[in-house]
């Protein structure tokens, strides 16, 4: 893809968020990805890790609608600007911290349907520095699962292509039953990130 048309692309989400008062171009990945994968629910509980400035977590507030029983926790080290929604609570915290589950555990009610992971660390623009905290981000979402996802329960995760990708994958592949990747338009294609769906998540083994 051309560089120009690299840009081009970015800047049509960009405006087409400010128009349609989403708060991210992100907001349509997770359209994107719900169209083609059918991952979001009106009665479902979900978890945006990494959910700051909000866009995301926008389109779960969209589908629970006004009737839907669902609920979303989002969940940041930045303040998230809080969304109009009776189902939504929002976290300052970092969410690799037992502290920051335990409020997570405490504020679900019973455990997640879905978690969303589009989390992503602040860059350094030093290859293995960013590439490693990446991986080290993508593992803490693996494990934090185990603590807030439902058996059977959905991931739908950011993870950046590198060295460690198939490590990821290969993880995820041990605790759900089926485990796909995929790039939404709304990605930049220049982009090293990838967006892998985990469904049906095998349980805890604590
Ligand atoms: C690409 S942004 C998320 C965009 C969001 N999905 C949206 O639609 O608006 C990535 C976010 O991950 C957050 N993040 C990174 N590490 C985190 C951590 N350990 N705990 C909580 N949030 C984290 C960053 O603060 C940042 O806001």
């Amino acid at each position: 893809m051309s560089r120009w048309k690299a840009k081009h692309d970015k800047e049509h989400y960009y405006k087409l968020a400010k128009k349609q008062n989403y708060r991210s171009r992100a907001s349509y990945k997770l359209k994107q990805l719900d169209k083609k994968y059918s991952l979001l629910k009106p009665d479902y509980n979900v978890v945006d890790l990494g959910a700051a400035p909000g866009g995301w977590s926008q389109v779960v507030a969209e589908t629970i609608g006004e009737e839907g029983k669902g609920q979303i926790i989002s969940v940041d080290l930045e303040y998230i600007k809080p969304i109009d929604h009776e189902a939504y609570t929002g976290v300052k915290g970092d969410f690799t911290t037992k502290e920051t589950q335990d409020i997570i555990i405490e504020l679900i009610d019973g455990k997640a349907d879905v978690v969303l992971s589009d989390a992503a660390p602040k860059l350094t623009g030093i290859k293995d520095i960013d590439n490693f905290r990446a991986y080290d981000l993508s593992m803490a979402v693996i494990e934090i699962i185990d603590n807030i996802l439902k058996n059977n329960g959905n991931l739908i995760m950011k993870a950046f292509q590198g060295e460690t990708y198939q490590e990821i994958i290969k993880n995820l592949k041990k605790k759900f039953r089926n485990v796909k990747t995929t790039k939404p338009n709304s990605s930049r294609k220049r982009s090293a990130e990838m967006y892998v769906i985990a469904r049906g998540f095998r349980g805890s083994k604590k």
